[in-house]
């Protein structure tokens, strides 16, 4: 099979952060009718990996392909359109893909008209795009994280061409208006407020898949929001890489503490955000978060390290210091505050000393959760180029210690909520055990308790009657 390259992405271009305002553009009707005309009817299944940007967008796909009367297939075997959404941030997200498209490419040579295609933050890779398609010829599309409001466009050339289509194109980004979207969840919802990144920290691939940072506009946002209001959701978040950077690059006066006020005004029972970058964070932020009952008083802080010198090197622009005032400032001014955060272990060179840094911080902070990485090289990224003297079993050494010392305050905290009366925002049954449901508090603890299941979607106060590390057994209160 030829291939039709429409574009291929450039690390160096997607790099580029040459002005600051951002454009905006309406989403494209290319090939809509051709597209319909050949798919009504037919079923379509999306598998995503990776962060809530990449649930938003399959969001945005499902709500395009719905649009055209396609309808959702539970698994691949017998979808007409396979797409694998993929995540780029550690290998093993990687690891993940090859496996699966491996196991798809079978469907691909019982159906020729079968359209299985890859996109989201691999493909966004030139050494990564060009493995995926020598390893998979099967694979008949490969689309970016730009380009998912042309989806229209490019399955019809995918479906009428007797070629594979490759169109990912690097560059800063417009902000896209107007897409559809078909919503995984009816109770909670992600809103998107800005997309890309500009930090660059030096380990990291997300500058260079999603762009520069761009905002959308404030009253956007606000028209969103309030209709997910009038449909009766009970939970939003504000998404965006990094969410504190929100408004910067627009000329509306407004920024991310504006638009949560803005937002909790608006009468949604619970408003969460994520992700924060510790540099914006103001103190403005934090008054607002502490003013407004509905806003979740649970704040995702990266920190990543603990130690000045790794920080320094990570290009996170604060030190321990700012880090650690930044919390005081936070755990005084909002009284039962949840701080989660990211961790890295084994960033190249790392010292134990320096290690130990990370160990003390945490003890400091005294995260009540936490995600911690092992230290994963991303090609064209500065780190990765930096040589590493830390053995892999060293890392996982650290780890393990890490992972001790967050667990244990992670569990201090799970037990002081013993006998308290909480909001649980009910998801539906448990995984563990579906004669329970399950949900999460304002501070994001997740509950199971017995109940019934007409409280799905509903926020209910349940009695916590017992603590585990990372969950809590609660039982529906009637006082
Ligand atoms: N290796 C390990 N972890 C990483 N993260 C980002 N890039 C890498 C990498 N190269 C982690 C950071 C970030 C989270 C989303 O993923 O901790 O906050
Ligand atoms: Fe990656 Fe740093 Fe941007 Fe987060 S802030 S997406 S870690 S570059």
């Amino acid at each position: 099979m030829k291939t039709k390259i429409i574009n291929t992405p450039d690390l160096k271009k997607a790099a580029s952060r040459s002005k600051r305002e951002t454009t905006f553009k309406m989403a494209s009707e290319l090939n809509k009718k051709e597209a319909q005309g050949l798919l009504v009817g037919k079923k379509y299944y999306i598998r995503t990996y990776g962060c809530q940007a990449n649930v938003r967008d399959e969001e945005t796909m499902r709500g395009l392909l719905e649009n055209i009367g396609m309808i959702q297939n539970d698994k691949p075997e017998g979808a007409d359109v396979i797409i694998i959404n993929t995540c780029a941030v550690r290998e093993n997200a990687e690891d993940k893909v090859y496996g699966e498209i491996g196991n798809l490419k079978i469907l691909r040579k019982k159906n020729k008209k079968l359209v299985l295609s890859i996109c989201g933050c691999m493909v966004e890779q030139p050494e990564i795009l060009n493995r995926l398609m020598t390893t998979f010829p099967e694979v008949n599309l490969f689309f970016g994280t730009h380009e998912i409001d042309q989806l229209y466009d490019l399955l019809y050339q995918a479906l009428t061409k007797e070629e594979r289509i490759v169109a990912i194109e690097s560059k800063a980004g417009e902000v896209i208006e107007g897409l559809p979207s078909a919503r995984n969840n009816h109770y909670k919802a992600y809103v998107d407020i800005i997309y890309g990144c500009n930090k660059f920290c030096t380990y990291c691939i997300v500058p260079y898949t999603r762009g520069q940072e761009r905002s959308r506009h404030f009253d956007d946002i606000l028209k969103e929001c309030q209709a997910l209001i009038d449909a009766g959701y009970q939970e939003i978040t504000l998404l965006g890489q990094n969410v504190n950077a929100y408004g910067k690059d627009l000329d509306e006066g407004k920024d991310f503490a504006d638009l949560m006020e803005a937002v909790a005004k608006l009468g949604i029972p619970r408003l969460r955000f994520t992700t924060s970058h510790p540099w914006d964070f103001s103190s403005k932020m934090i008054d607002v978060i502490a003013k407004y009952p509905n806003i979740c008083k649970f704040i995702h802080l990266p920190v990543q390290s603990g130690n000045d010198e790794i920080l320094k090197i990570m290009g996170r622009r604060y030190t321990r210091e700012r880090y650690l005032n930044l919390v005081k400032e936070m755990r005084e001014k909002i009284p039962g505050l949840s701080l989660s955060t990211d961790i890295i272990v084994g960033f190249p060179n790392e010292t134990e000393e320096q290690f130990m840094d990370t160990v003390s911080l945490v003890d400091i902070v005294k995260y009540e959760a936490a995600f911690t990485f092992i230290y994963s090289p991303r090609k064209g990224t500065p780190a990765a180029r930096m040589e590493d003297n830390v053995t892999y079993e060293e890392k996982v050494k650290r780890f393990k210690l890490l992972v001790k010392h967050l667990e244990k305050h992670i569990e201090e905290h799970s037990n002081s909520l013993l006998g308290k009366v909480v909001d649980i925002l009910v998801d539906g049954p448990s995984k563990t055990d579906p004669n329970m449901l399950s949900g999460y508090t304002d501070e994001n603890k997740l509950v199971h308790f017995k109940g019934d299941a007409s409280l799905i979607g509903t926020i209910t106060k349940v009695k916590i009657v017992e603590s585990h590390t990372y969950s809590m057994i609660g039982e529906l209160y009637h006082g």
